[in-house]
């Protein structure tokens, strides 16, 4: 028989490579994505699965807990996989209430709906919460995230998945609620919503407009391709230990300004310019407010204990992104008109 499985944000960057993956890998589930379909949200991103037998799409939105417990009581999900969020730091800095309404209210939302539908039967039951290595603060020089480094959230965005990340575990060990988490390093590759550094910069390059850097660009971020998570998602949702948290990461650690060359290397040769010519569309804007300068992370644990690991190395990811980009034009224009533009003017015509 086959279990109804409830996928969040499954519309959004993340979220339609995991939905896209256990569509297709797991028959024996039905797929039920849950999403408001926010700015962020784009079911253009779920074409290659829309009409398959074992996928649903439900609009709606993780703030309204009555609507949330109506659909658990239809469907009785068996295990719960939590992306939807409110995901952009800077967004978050313009406007915390969207963060703390999706990302804390929408998470106990969720976890209230599990709670009262489960009961006391809890076999084979699971809510995975998926969450980011922001929530541990920001490097110097040296050392990573481990899974027991002190929280020490630094952006609203940050706060409020800290804060989900603690209610999640206080719903394990205060009702029993089955539950796993993972705090991931940023994500690159198709679909991501081009608010964030490598779609704005490719964007930007592809139409001779200026890439944004923000302060200096020495800012470090550890960046993994997003179907080694998706892949990473799959092994902790159906291995990883209740109770437990896993960090995921790339190993991967690359300054902005470094990583935008690079960026800028392959626009160069994809688009058949002159070596050097998209360098100089390069501009140092103002920095973000509370920047965190370096994000790293350790991920041995689930290396050991769960033998996960990014199989993709950084130049073979940044050119599939690249060429999906390029062959996706439409699917760039369709999110760049309209409000994005206002978008794109407040955040970056003052800077
Ligand atoms: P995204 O912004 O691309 O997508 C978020 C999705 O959630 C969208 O489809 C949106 O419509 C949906 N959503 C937002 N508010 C909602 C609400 N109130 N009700 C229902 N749906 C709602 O985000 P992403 O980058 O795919 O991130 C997904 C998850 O992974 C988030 O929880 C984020 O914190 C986490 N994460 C992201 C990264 C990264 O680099 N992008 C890294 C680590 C962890
Ligand atoms: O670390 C995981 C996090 O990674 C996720 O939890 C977030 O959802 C995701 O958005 C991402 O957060 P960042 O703030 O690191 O990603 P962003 O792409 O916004 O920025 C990456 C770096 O580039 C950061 O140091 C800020 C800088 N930047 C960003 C933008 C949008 C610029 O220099 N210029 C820009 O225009």
């Amino acid at each position: 028989m086959s279990k109804n499985i409830l996928i969040t944000g499954g519309a959004g960057f993340i979220g339609c490579h995991v939905v896209q993956l256990f569509v297709n890998k797991y028959p024996d589930y039905n797929i039920v994505n849950l999403d408001a379909l926010t700015y962020a949200g784009n079911l253009e991103n779920l074409r290659s699965i829309e009409n398959a037998p074992n996928y649903e799409f439900v609009k709606g939105d993780i703030t309204n807990g009555d609507f949330v417990q109506e659909l658990f009581s239809k469907y009785q999900f068996e295990g719960v996989l939590h992306l939807a969020a409110e995901s952009h730091v800077d967004r978050s800095i313009a406007n915390p209430m969207e963060f703390i309404m999706t990302n804390i209210v929408g998470t106990v939302n969720l976890l209230n709906a599990a709670r009262h539908t489960w009961g006391d039967n809890l076999k084979g039951k699971r809510f995975y919460h998926i969450s980011t290595d922001e929530v541990y603060g920001s490097l110097g020089e040296t050392g990573f995230f481990t899974e027991e480094t002190a929280y020490d959230p630094r952006s609203p965005y940050s706060a409020s998945k800290a804060s989900s990340d603690h209610l999640v575990r206080a719903y394990w060990h205060t009702y029993k609620l089955p539950v796993v988490l993972s705090n991931c390093s940023n994500n690159y590759g198709p679909n991501q919503f081009p608010e964030k550094l490598i779609p704005l910069a490719i964007n930007n390059i592809e139409n001779n407009r200026p890439i944004p850097i923000y302060g200096k660009g020495e800012n470090i971020r550890d960046w993994l391709f997003v179907i080694d998570h998706a892949r990473a998602i799959d092994t902790v949702f159906h291995d990883g230990k209740l109770g437990e948290t896993y960090n995921i990461g790339g190993n991967n650690e690359w300054t902005n300004i470094d990583l935008i060359h690079v960026l800028c290397d392959v626009m160069d040769k994809k688009l058949n310019r002159e070596e050097g010519t998209s360098i100089k569309l390069i501009t140092f804007v103002k920095d973000r407010a509370g920047h965190d300068m370096r994000y790293a992370i350790d991920a041995t644990k689930i290396k050991n204990e769960l033998n996960w690991e990014p199989s993709l190395q950084f130049p073979e990811g940044i050119e599939k992104t690249v060429d999906w980009y390029l062959n996706n034009k439409q699917w760039m224009e369709n999110i760049t008109s309209g409000s994005y533009q206002d978008y794109y003017q407040k955040q970056y015509d003052e800077r």
